[in-house]
Order: structure tokens, then sequence, then C-alpha cells
């Protein structure tokens, strides 16, 4: 399997300090890989490097073998990189169409097939039912879906998913997870990050941790979650991992 996409020595300072720390890995291409640890650890600023919301401080990113640091969100979004975002914003007087629809002009110019993609997405999180109705009024959870489906109105081929899972009830976490898997068989590779261990271990093939911005450890869910440093540094204050 190739690597769809690679990290290579990256970092990422903030007023002098290291929020990304010399970070260096490779995803293959249809993988589902895990991103866990502690708050403030990077995670999300990772993303925000890898989909060029942020400007690399040193280090390189590859997707496909082409180097990708430097480039604009949107190039990088063309490209094939989706973000979803940990805290969702979406347009609240916006229609739920309307909110995927400002994924899809990443590929389609033209409103009414901008539409007709917004509309396939939303079908595809299973929110149909709602593509009408002003982004404001749906709940955490719908939120989230709607989110899902503004990331993949961009059809993308690499998406990097930040919490989207989280403040879920059992029943909908259950769903959110068979909703990523239906995404990766349909030709995704997926980086998820999230809190909640049981929904991580069960749904990467690897998992990489990042504590204070630095590369720990990486490994299967079980090598990671026997792992004495991250269980140190990590898994020992969840009470969550083994629920
Ligand atoms: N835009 C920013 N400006 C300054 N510091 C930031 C910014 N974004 C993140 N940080 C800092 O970088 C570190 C990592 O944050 P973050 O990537 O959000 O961690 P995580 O997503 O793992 O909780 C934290 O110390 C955070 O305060
Ligand atoms: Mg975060």
């Amino acid at each position: 399997m190739s690597n769809i996409l690679e990290v290579k020595n990256l970092t990422k300072l903030f007023g002098g300090l290291p929020a990304v720390n010399n970070v260096s890995f490779e995803v293959a291409e249809n993988e589902i890989l895990g991103l866990i640890g502690p708050n403030g650890a990077g995670k999300t600023t990772l993303f925000n490097l890898i989909s060029g919301y942020h400007t690399i401080t040193k280090g390189d990113i590859f997707f496909k073998g082409n180097k990708i640091s430097g480039m604009l969100p949107d190039k990088i979004c063309k490209l094939g990189i989706a973000r979803t975002f940990q805290v969702v914003k979406p347009f609240g007087e916006m229609t739920a169409v309307e909110n995927v629809m400002v994924g899809a002009f990443c590929r389609y110019k033209n409103p009414q097939i901008a539409r007709e993609k917004a509309m396939e997405a939303i079908n595809y999180v299973g929110l149909g039912h709602y593509t009408d109705m002003v982004a404001k009024s749906l709940t955490i959870a719908e939120r989230k879906r709607l989110e899902m489906a503004r990331a993949l109105a961009t059809e993308p081929k690499v998406l990097l998913l930040d919490e989207v899972m989280a403040g879920l009830r059992p029943s909908e976490l259950e769903e959110a997870l068979d909703l990523i898997r239906k995404v990766r068989d349909s030709g995704v590779t997926i980086i998820v990050v999230e809190h909640i261990m049981r929904a991580i271990m069960q749904i990467s093939e690897r998992i990489l941790v990042l504590d204070h911005g630095v590369l720990i450890a990486s490994g299967t869910p079980v090598e990671v979650a026997n792992n004495p440093v991250v269980i140190e540094s990590y898994l020992g204050k969840e009470t969550s991992f083994y629920a």
C-alpha cells in the first residue's frame, strides 16, 4: 500500500513555543489513522498545518508524493484534503444545504450543481430530512454531521476529523462510527482525532500519540494501549479508556 500523506519533521511555533515539535509520520492510502493526546497536545494544530490554515515553521508535508506545505487552504482542498472543525460554527441563519454548498463550491462554481452535490452529501450523512432547516436549529449531533457533510462535499481523498464524536450519546456514537467506516470504504483516507477511547480504539487501524507537540508513540490500538509511556502521559488520566 502506498502512502497518500507524508509529514516530515513538522514544527509549528506559537510565540516561540512548539505546538507541534518535529513530528514525522506517514498515512497509507485508505487507512483509518487515530490521533490522540491530552488537551493542548497539538492535534488541532497538526490538522491546521496539513490543511494549510496555519503556516509551517519548519518541515514538509507531501500529498501523493507532491509537496503541499506552503500552499493555501483552497489549493489544498482542491487537491483533495478536507477537514472538519473541532468547534463547529455553521452559518446559523443559513440552511443545512446552504452550509454544505460552501464545501461543494470548492469543486463546483455553478450554484445549481453545487446545490445538487451538497444534497448528495447531506443525504449521505443521514441529514436528508434537515436540508432546508436553518443550521442554528440543529442539535450538536446534527451539527457534527453537517460539518462532515460540508467536508465531504469537497470530495476529499483525505479527511481530517477533529472530535466529530464529542458530545454524542452512545447510539449517536455508533452511528458516527458507521458513517466514518462508510466514508473510508468509499475510498477516503481518514485521520481521526478523538478523546473517546472506546471509539478511537474501535475504529483506528493505527494510532499516533501526541504529547506537548511531540509524537511519543505509534502502533496498533493494542500496542498503544499497552505502551507504558502512553499510559503514563495520557491514558492513565483517562477514566473513559475501558468504558
Ligand atoms: N492560533 C494559536 N495561537 C497561539 N497558540 C495556539 C494557537 N492554536 C493553538 N495554540 C497552542 O498550541 C498548543 C496546541 O493546541 P491544539 O493544537 O489546539 O491542541 P489539541 O488540539 O491537541 O488540544 C496549545 O498550547 C495551544 O494553546
Ligand atoms: Mg483540538
